[in-house]
């Protein structure tokens, strides 16, 4: 895996109902999409896919764990069609759970190792988009008035010096989050990424619902450091945010972005052809624009300037299969709820 990356570099939402321009034939099609990246990347995604096939597509934006929870509570009568984006580890989840359906695009040879990789693991039923690195942010305004030392490290976060000073996402709703616990258990093991936990749950001031929501309130100042997709946090910096990314010193781990189709699915057909469509260099280059600085699956399309260079960081060989598998993913997040999150501070 760390291989592959040395070639290259609520219901919050809203529903989206464009205006069909195209066929009589086509008019009719209409596709539901749950949009699991940032809603700046998902709106493009949605106008350019209606422009170029008058499909129809109503769009919802919600984080990975709760897309999870939605299609498992509607499997016996699925109102979703395509779920693009969110970490992989939920993704695979719906696959074993049978909440998705297995696809074989004729776009998938044009893909880097790690998105066939997934697609193989779940039996077809899910495929990698994109992939980027956890690790955190941090306001340089904010922490030269409080004058500490930068933070470098995972190691840094657990500093008394930051206490209330850290945000991150709550694992149940957020893909994010997940990952990062995923991550530490595999960097130190399953009890000592507790104890780190706990430990940094006491500088934590707020447990938000998206992963990315934390680069926002880094950017403007509402809490000193924020821990996430470093892309989300370059996303800031390009907009001109006092914001630094750090790649932590011990070594970080990272998600594969997937999209599945949902079992039962009512518009197949459109769903297909948007899971083509998607994998295209040419839908893949609507992410850069859209400040999306993830490292796209088709191998043709271009590396933005602006993405972390994975190459350079110290990845972890994420283990997907394992976090990834339903029976993991609920205790790692059951033993979350009983120790950190309404642990003492
Ligand atoms: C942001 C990131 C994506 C990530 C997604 C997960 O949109 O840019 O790369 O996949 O968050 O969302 P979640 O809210 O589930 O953490």
């Amino acid at each position: 895996m760390r291989q592959a990356f040395k070639y290259f570099g609520t219901v919050a939402g809203f529903v989206m109902g464009l205006a069909a321009v195209s066929s009589p034939a086509s008019a009719q099609q209409s596709l539901t999409l749950i949009c699991s990246v940032q809603e700046e990347w998902c709106r493009p995604m949605a106008e350019q896919f209606e422009k170029e096939t008058g499909i129809k597509v109503l769009m919802t934006r919600k984080s990975t764990g709760e897309t999870y929870a939605q299609l498992k509570a509607e499997a016996s009568n699925p109102k979703v069609d395509i779920w693009w984006g969110g970490t992989g580890d939920t993704h695979l989840q719906a696959a074993e759970d049978g909440l998705t359906e297995a696809y074989e695009s004729p776009m998938l040879p044009q893909m880097h190792d790690w998105s066939a990789k997934i697609w193989k693991q779940s039996n077809g039923r899910t495929i990698g988009i994109y992939s980027g690195a956890l690790g955190f942010g941090y306001n340089t305004k904010m922490l030269a008035q409080k004058n500490t030392p930068e933070p470098r490290c995972w190691a840094d976060l657990i500093n008394p010096k930051f206490r209330d000073e850290v945000q991150v996402a709550d694992p149940n709703s957020s893909g994010t989050a997940y990952t990062l616990i995923a991550t530490m258990v595999q960097m130190m093991g399953e009890d000592k990424a507790f104890d780190y936990m706990k430990a940094l749950h006491k500088n934590i001031n707020q447990y938000t619902k998206s992963g990315a929501a934390p680069s926002k309130a880094t950017s403007l100042g509402e809490t000193t450091i924020g821990i996430g997709f470093l892309h989300d946090y370059v996303a800031t910096a390009v907009e001109g945010a006092p914001v630094k990314i750090v790649a932590p010193c011990e070594g970080t781990g990272y998600e594969i972005g997937s999209m599945s189709i949902v079992k039962g699915a009512k518009n197949l057909d459109a769903a297909k052809k948007w899971y083509d469509w998607a994998l295209t260099p040419k839908a893949q280059s609507l992410a850069a624009p859209a400040k999306s600085y993830q490292i796209q699956s088709n191998k043709a399309t271009p590396v933005p300037a602006q993405a972390p260079k994975m190459e350079e960081m110290k990845l972890i060989d994420f283990d997907f299969a394992k976090y990834g598998s339903s029976a993991e993913r609920k205790r790692l997040l059951a033993r979350w709820d009983a120790e950190v999150r309404n642990a003492a501070k």
